[in-house]
């Protein structure tokens, strides 16, 4: 995703990043990211040049998050001397399961809903009186989210995000947040990881990296069913690696929201932005006092009185200032004079 800010460039012999980094957790994943697309490029650089390319494009922006879902593990974290000591219990785990699921689960309604807006634009299914209002009613039938203030089609809010004006298609991250999950599990198969799925660390697997190694090499030779199948055994695409991953924090989440009877869901369409205005007849703001429309004319006039006698009286002593100050002064020139 944020690819759009990151150049990947590759010679003959030399792959290089062009990116402003920061010693960071999320830039340490987001390197694992782009290097995903470098290794990608240099396992099919064999391949005839209209074949240099990913299986499919989720597939290429899913290497390197497949990567980093094994060095995000305080496991892995741990044995590259990035964390001190390893927490294992309920509580870490659910923990951390929440910390991917806001960046991995938290995405997919978004990822989903970015492509379907704008091919509806592009064949007509939305208007272009209507860009704004169906942006919003996706946010909200997809993501739960409403905006914050008003919106119009003055408004153009799809306009923010980048690969919308930019014109990069944006269905890919959908996928490959999906299949990333698949490719993990296959991986962490085949480097032998028993246990579950979020705990597993494929770091030096010979037998994980050439699965790997030998999909990326077929580059788009193949259709994607075919890579998909060298890594998982089957030919698709599936959410199910992805809700094993999570299944603990899943079981988590359904006993506290009955613990805390929450109501789930939002309505599809229903919600309108508060109008911003509001109805209290007659009524004057000022200063965080709410007055009456007479009660404020009477201050007014206060306000105008005292400014008055400020002012006369700033005149005044103005005057009187600059005359003492003239005298001041003239009195050495004059007793030089003399
Ligand atoms: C793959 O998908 C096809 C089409 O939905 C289905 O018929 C087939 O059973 C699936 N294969 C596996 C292994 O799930």
């Amino acid at each position: 995703m944020s690819s759009c800010l990151i150049s990947l460039v590759l010679a003959s012999s030399s792959a290089r990043i062009k990116q402003c980094t920061v010693v960071n957790m999320d830039d340490l994943i987001t390197v694992h990211h782009e290097m995903g697309h470098v290794q990608y490029f240099l396992q099919y650089k064999e391949q005839h040049i209209s074949f240099r390319d990913g299986a499919n494009p989720g597939f290429h922006e899913a290497i390197g998050d497949v990567m980093a879902l094994s060095v995000s593990t305080p496991k892995h974290l741990y044995s590259i001397n990035l964390l001190d000591r390893v927490e294992d219990n309920l509580e870490s785990d659910i923990n951390y399961l929440m910390s991917i699921a806001l960046d991995k689960i938290a995405f997919l309604p978004f990822g989903y809903l970015m492509d379907q807006w704008r091919w509806k634009v592009f064949d007509g299914r939305i208007n272009d009186d209507e860009y704004n209002q169906q942006w919003w009613n996706l946010r909200l039938k997809y993501q739960g989210l409403c905006p914050p203030v008003p919106r119009s089609e003055e408004d153009f809010d799809p306009g923010a995000k980048f690969h919308i004006p930019a014109n990069v298609p944006y269905v890919r991250y959908f996928v490959s947040f999906i299949i990333q999950f698949q490719f993990h599990q296959a991986l962490c198969k085949a480097a032998g990881h028993v246990g579950p799925l979020h705990k597993c660390d494929i770091y030096q697997s010979k037998e994980a990296g050439t699965i790997l190694g030998n999909a990326m090499k077929l580059g788009f030779s193949k259709p994607w069913p075919e890579a998909m199948q060298l890594i998982t055994g089957q030919p698709n695409m599936s959410a199910e690696a992805l809700l094993t991953y999570f299944e603990p924090l899943k079981n988590w989440l359904i006993n506290e929201n009955v613990k805390n009877a929450e109501n789930l869901g939002w309505p599809e369409y229903t919600w309108t932005p508060f109008s911003g205005q509001v109805q209290e007849n007659d009524r004057v703001h000022f200063l965080g006092i709410s007055l009456d429309s007479s009660e404020a004319a009477v201050g007014l006039w206060v306000l105008l009185g005292i400014m008055l006698v400020f002012f006369i009286a700033t005149l005044v002593l103005g005057v009187r200032f600059l005359s003492d100050r003239n005298r001041a002064l003239k009195a050495p020139f004059e007793m030089e004079l003399k």
